[in-house]
This record gives structure tokens, sequence and C-alpha cells, in this order.
């Protein structure tokens, strides 16, 4: 059946990668691609589906009532999946303003306008880091749907605060949704000033590796398409005013991850440079998948041994996508392709 989507923030790292999937798994499909083109958001990352019919990208802010409302007139959405959002803790430990903005408000407009105009289903993409850390030595533990609340950053804090106020529209105005939970991501059109990305970039450089700490946090690495099949699965089976958690039991350190980046590249590890810990740094993040996968069949296909090769291949073989980010070039492309339209 015929579906009109609207994919927030998929010029981003995890929606571009779902609006791609969508686009490839269902042909029928209508793709709207909602996006402010932040620091983060990359028109150029999008190239391949420009000229598809069933895709459209559309510049405008989230938390722009007026354009959100016509987007919604013009297109009748049946599904918004909402990836729109400012996504780097060490950012909203520089300035956390713009993270309520955007998180906050531009989850509860477009909320609003899904029940002003109606619609199928508003999923909200939310992230493991609202639960708050667990112990280093503590292995047993991990986050599932009944672990309380509990943020660190201002980031973290928006995204719960979203994530209540997605519950709340559930429960006062029966509008229906769902919510995701997902642990770390990696994979194609990853920010280089994340983790895997800067690494790889660094140590083909020559540059040094700045890890926090002693680097013995650990985060769940979760392969970003395996990702994009979940929410997939959620936007069409879940169950409405359900929290889904989405994780790899794929646990690792960043010093082990930095070094296998290393390894892979052939670099020495005196590239690795111990830096002063971020605040409030979250020592261990650590999904429990279990609801997704009994309610839904969902299951990560992707090793980290064999998603960490794709990864450090994809951005030796794609370092014009990366390089113009690092230089600031990317930001020029949306001009040039619509400066004069
Ligand atoms: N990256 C991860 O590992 C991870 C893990 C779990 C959850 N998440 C969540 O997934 C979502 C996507 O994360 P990401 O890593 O792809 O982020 P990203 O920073 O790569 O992309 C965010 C996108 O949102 C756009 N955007 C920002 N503010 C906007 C606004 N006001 N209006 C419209 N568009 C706006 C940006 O231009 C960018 O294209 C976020 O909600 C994040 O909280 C990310």
């Amino acid at each position: 059946m015929k579906k009109t989507v609207i994919v927030t923030g998929g010029a981003g790292f995890i929606g571009s990668n779902f609006v791609f999937h969508m686009l490839a798994k269902y042909p029928e499909y209508r793709i709207i691609c909602l996006d402010k083109l932040t620091y983060a958001g990359n028109l150029s990352t999008l190239k391949s589906v420009m000229d598809n019919p069933n895709f459209r990208f559309v510049k405008d802010d989230i938390c722009d009532r007026e354009a959100v409302y016509k987007l919604f007139e013009e297109e009748k959405p049946d599904i918004v999946v909402n990836f729109a959002a400012e996504s780097h803790v060490d950012r909203s430990i520089e300035n956390p303003g713009v993270f309520l903005e955007t998180n906050i408000m531009g989850t509860a407009t477009l909320m609003d306008a899904c029940r002003k105009y109606g619609i199928e289903r508003y999923h909200q993409v939310s992230t493991d880091e609202v639960y708050g850390d667990l112990p280093l030595d503590r292995p047993d533990l991990f986050f599932t749907e009944e672990t309380p609340i509990h943020t660190s950053s201002p980031y973290s804090s928006s995204k719960a605060s979203a994530d209540l106020l997605v519950q709340a529209y559930n429960r006062t105005y029966g509008l229906p949704v769902t919510i995701s939970r997902c642990s770390n991501n990696y994979g194609p059109y990853h920010f280089p000033e994340k983790l895997i990305p800067l690494m790889i970039a660094n140590a083909l450089a020559d540059k040094p590796l700045p890890v926090y700490g002693e680097g013995l946090n650990v985060r769940d690495w979760l392969y970003v398409e395996d990702h994009c099949k979940a929410i997939d699965l959620i936007i069409h089976k879940g169950r409405v005013g359900e929290v889904y958690n989405i994780g790899g039991h794929n646990e690792k350190t960043n010093i082990y991850i930095v070094k296998k980046i290393l390894e892979l590249l052939g670099k020495p590890e005196n590239l690795i440079t111990y830096v002063a810990d971020r605040k409030g740094h979250d020592l261990r993040y650590a999904i429990d998948p279990t609801k997704i996968h009994n309610e839904l069949g969902w299951l990560p296909e992707t090793k980290f041994d064999d998603g960490i090769v794709k990864t450090v291949n994809w951005y030796l073989e794609n370092q014009e996508w990366w390089k113009n980010i690092i230089s600031g070039e990317y930001q020029d492309y949306y001009e040039k392709m619509y400066g004069d339209r």
C-alpha cells in the first residue's frame, strides 16, 4: 500500500541511512525529508536520491510551526519519523539552549501538526542516553524499557523531555505514537566529529587520536542499517504507545574501538593521546533488546567485527564526503544546488 512518510533530520547520519533504506525497500512509498541543514546536515549525502520521483527534500526547521503545517497540508503524511535533533553531547555542554529548542519544542511542533492534520503513526527516535549510565563493574545490568529515566547531559535531558512529551500526547490526545531508544550507531555518513569517523580521519592524517580519560567508557555499538531496519519494523508493526529499546549486545570500550581502527588502517598506537575527561561522562551504556526481539522479531544482523571493517572501508572510499565536511565546503552545497532556483 502506498504511504507518505516524512523523515525529519534525513540529511543527518541515521536519517539519511533511513531514507535510503525506505526508498529501496518500499518503491511505492513517497519519502519527504524535512531538514534544516544545520552544521550536522549535509545535502550532498542525499545526492543519489535527489532525482528519485518518490523523494522530496524540504529545507525547513521543525520548530517553524507555519512551515511544518504547510508541509503537512501539502503532503498529508501517513507516518512521521522524527530524527531531527541536536545530537552532540559535547556541544550540548557548551550551549544547551538550541538543544532544548530543537529537541523539545521541535518535537512538540511536529506532534501538534500530527494532531491537526491526522496521522497513522508518529515515531520518535530517541536514545539509550535517557537512562543515564551503568557502573563498569556490573556487566550483568542492562537498560530495559522499564529502567527509570536518569539523564546526565543537557543533550540526554532534552531527549528525555521529548520522550515524556510524546507519551503525554499519546495519553492526553490519543496520538498514535511509538518511541525507540537506541544505543550508539556507526556506519556510513557519520559526521566526522563523532568518535569512529574522527579517529579514522585523524589516523589517516597521522594526527593525534584524542581519547577521553583512560578510554574505558563502554558503549553498545550498532551498525546503522540495523537501527533503520528496527525503526521500519516499529512504524509498521510496533504497538502504539510503546517504547522499544534497540541495541546489539556489542559492548566495547572506547580504547578498544580506537585500537581496532588503528589496526585496520595499519597505523601505530602511539598516535593515541589521552585528554581530560568529558564533564559528567557516562560510564557504560548497554541495551536489553528482548522486547523488540520477542514482539517484532528484530535482531542485529551485522557483527561489530564486520561492521567496523565496512565502516573503515566506506571512509576510505568516500574521502571527498568527509574532507568537504572538515573543510566546511559541504555547507556551500545547498547554495550550489538551490541558490539560483
Ligand atoms: N548517532 C547515534 O549514535 C544515535 C543513537 C541513538 C539515537 N540517536 C538519535 O537519532 C537521531 C539522529 O541522530 P544522528 O546521529 O543522525 O544526528 P545528526 O546530528 O547526524 O543529524 C541530525 C539532523 O537533524 C537536522 N536538524 C537539526 N536541527 C533541526 C531542526 N531544528 N529542524 C530540522 N532539522 C534539524 C540536522 O540538519 C541533521 O541533518 C537523533 O534524534 C539522535 O538523538 C542517535
